[in-house]
């Protein structure tokens, strides 16, 4: 294989584990892996499109922000997007912001703020008339929910602002957090009444801002800290960060008690390892120190890339570490079988978040890691998610110490574990037979991003499995009201809703059914490929291995596992079933992508629209966006204003041409009837 095939393969890979962490973070707010490992594996995928740029598709991770968000709240449209940031580890990296943000404003020293970086969810408040107008999530970053009412019930945000010199209309960007003490009090509470306690304080405040019901969210402790803007009409600005949040303070917005100007990139190590010291001794949850280029109008100069600033960054703390002892080994079993071991352990606070389990991964990693029953461990917390032994402290192991032995059989349906050829994993071979994995295909299958069954939750597909009224997941379409009426929790009323959401479901895409199917190694973004490549349940099913090799975005491994999957008897009758039930989709037209090929930069101001908006329209028309000047742009777009691209373009060559030139070259591809 060569070494661009292989980077492909690597990319693609990355790219499906960083969209399903992605949806397990943003959209379920139940992640999996800690941000430390999420954090590699996106570092890994940029590095890996920075030295492939030819494999930077406009989908990647990278190229765009988060998840789209949830339904239940009504969508609000940002007037800004709502960016994330640049994360550093090391202090080098730090250093290296620093290099960066001076050669390009070619100057000597820069002053920074600096401020913890709390660890909430991100919120955008409107004012209007120096009222709150609007309270929204960041979402995917450009589309929100609408949490204005919630957002009202925090005391720490004004609903009105003090004194009278704020613009008439400005968004206030800022997090929402529930400071530590309040955190430990909600899950004694919890726990007390029997419900489920919260895995850290950054799920405790976005469940709690999340909620349908405003009497709820009322009644937990939130916070709130504004840390900079989103709209606000640029003459009205300040000159520097901290001035606009100052200006905040004095219109009764809280800011960071720790915020401070520091200067040069000395200040802002200084103030790390300040911060860092003081860590255990704050009141709320800080997963590292935000740095910012004070004056604005250098932040302007500096501007964007497509997911973060380039005048600030986020230097991460290191991950929380505790010693604790393994008090058992037990076995989970995934949507595909999957058998991860997991460490009991005698409960122990981390970061000041109670621990009682945390993941081994996979049986490799316990023997390498020789993990033992009775061990004591050193654990890590990274800033959020589940836990993980880092390591055995051997001088400390038991005589009594018990190695643990990979299964031989699932622990739950008793079927033979099987060793993936060449890998680390284990897997139940018992399939949709193992109970464990037919519960998790139907939670799959009834998820929003695939049949998008509303109401149909754990707790309810766990009684429909115990009465064994579902086998599969085509049994879901012929249930009736009155066995769901007599399930617990259920009346007449919600039964009738289940089967109304049931019927709805029916009329979706071919990419969401493909993915809903839970083929391995096929996420939502494979589905998409498929679905546009093959245009037809039926082609693609007639395809064999080599053919779907053939589609682009598709290695062997998926096409070995996608043609395995349409062979077995079991998912043919199970599709024949769905689609007798009335499950179906409209054929998805091909839009002609003209610009396949060309790749376009953009610099200067464009006044018909945004660089984000620019950009979606000629990704639309298939071409690439890319951030800086080569041999291999095809069009560099000046707009007002230009930096030092336009000089480099002309000094390679490269085709310029005007916002009205690029509008007219808009014009001639789009689709009559479009923008
Ligand atoms: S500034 C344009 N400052 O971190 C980006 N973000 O990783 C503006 N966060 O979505 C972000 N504390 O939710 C900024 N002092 C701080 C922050 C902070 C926490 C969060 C914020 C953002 C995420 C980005």
């Amino acid at each position: 294989m060569s070494a661009s095939e292989a980077a492909r393969q690597r990319v693609e890979a990355l790219r499906r584990e960083i969209e399903y962490h992605n949806f397990r973070y943003y959209v379920l707010d139940q992640p999996v892996i800690s941000d430390a490992e999420y954090d590699a594996l996106m570092a890994e995928l940029q590095a890996l499109e920075a030295a492939y740029p030819e494999l930077v598709t406009p989908d990647s991770p990278t190229q765009r922000v988060g998840a789209p968000p949830a339904q239940a709240f009504a969508a609000v449209r940002h007037e800004a997007a709502m960016l994330s940031l640049d994360n550093a580890f090391t202090e080098q990296e730090v250093r290296d912001f620093d290099r960066r943000v001076r050669d390009r404003l070619e100057v000597e020293t820069v002053e920074y703020t600096a401020e913890p970086k709390l660890d909430g969810l991100a919120v955008s408040l409107l004012y209007e008339h120096g009222r709150l107008a609007l309270g929204a999530t960041r979402g995917d970053g450009f589309v929100g929910e609408d949490v204005t009412a919630n957002v009202k019930t925090i005391r720490a945000i004004p609903l009105r602002l003090r004194g009278s010199d704020w613009p008439e209309r400005f968004e206030v960007r800022g997090e929402v957090f529930m400071p530590l003490e309040g955190f430990r009090k909600l899950n004694a509470w919890a726990l007390e009444h029997g419900e489920k306690a919260f895995a850290n304080p950054r799920n405790a405040a976005a469940g709690s801002l999340r909620q349908l019901d405003p009497g709820v969210t009322a009644k937990r402790p939130l916070e709130f800290y504004a840390y900079g803007v989103g709209f606000f009409p640029k003459q009205r600005l300040p000159e520097t960060q901290a001035g606009l949040l100052a200006c905040f303070k004095e219109w009764g917005l809280p800011v960071a008690r720790e915020l401070k100007v520091v200067s040069g990139v000395e200040g802002c190590l200084e103030y790390y390892r300040d911060l860092l010291a003081r860590r255990p001794s704050l009141p709320f949850e800080a997963d590292g120190v935000v740095y910012k280029v004070n004056r604005l109008a250098w932040q302007e100069r500096l501007g964007y890339t497509a997911r973060a600033p380039r005048w600030a960054i986020a230097h991460k703390f290191p991950p929380h570490e505790v010693t604790t002892v393994v008090e058992a080994v037990e076995v989970q079993v995934g949507r595909t079988g999957i058998l991860t071991p997991v460490a009991k352990l005698k409960p122990v606070p981390v970061g000041g978040v109670v621990v009682s389990s945390a993941t081994l991964h996979n049986f490799e990693e316990v023997k390498r890691k020789d993990v033992r029953v009775g061990d004591t461990v050193i654990v890590r917390r990274a800033g959020d998610v589940i836990p993980e032994v880092v390591k055995v402290i051997p001088e400390k192991r038991p005589l009594a110490a018990r190695p643990v032995e990979p299964p031989t059989r699932c622990p739950v349906c008793g079927a033979e574990a099987v060793a993936d050829p060449g890998g680390a994993l284990i897997r139940c071979s018992g399939g949709l037979y193992c109970p464990a994995q037919l519960k998790a295909a139907l939670k799959h299958f009834a998820s929003r991003r695939a049949l998008d069954i509303e109401g149909l939750g754990e707790k309810l597909i766990d009684q429909l499995l115990e009465k064994g009224l579902v086998k599969d997941v085509a049994d879901l379409y012929s249930l009736r009201p009155e066995q769901l009426a007599e399930l617990e929790r259920m009346g007449a009323k919600s039964a009738q809703n289940l089967i109304q959401a049931l019927e709805g479901s029916k009329s979706t895409t071919l990419a969401r059914f493909l993915f809903a199917l839970g083929i391995r190694e096929v996420g939502e973004v494979t589905a998409q490929i498929l679905a546009e490549h093959f245009g037809s349940l039926e082609k693609l099913m007639a395809a064999d291995e080599s053919e779907l090799e053939q589609v682009p975005g598709i290695g062997p491994v998926v096409a070995k596992h996608i043609a395995a999957f349409f062979r077995q008897p079991h998912n043919l009758n199970v599709i024949e079933r769905l689609r007798r039930a009335g499950v179906h989709w409209q054929t998805p037209q091909a839009e002609p992508r003209p610009l396949v090929g060309k790749t376009f930069v953009f610099t200067g101001a464009l006044t018909a629209m945004t660089r984000d908006q620019a950009k979606a329209r000629v990704e639309a028309l298939g071409a690439r966006v890319s951030e800086s000047v080569s041999r291999a742009t095809d069009y560099l777009v000046v707009g007002a204003a230009p930096g030092a691209k336009l000089d480099k373009a002309r000094r390679l060559g490269v085709t310029i041409i005007d916002e009205q030139e690029f509008l007219t070259l808009l014009h001639q591809f789009e689709a009559p009837g479009r923008g």
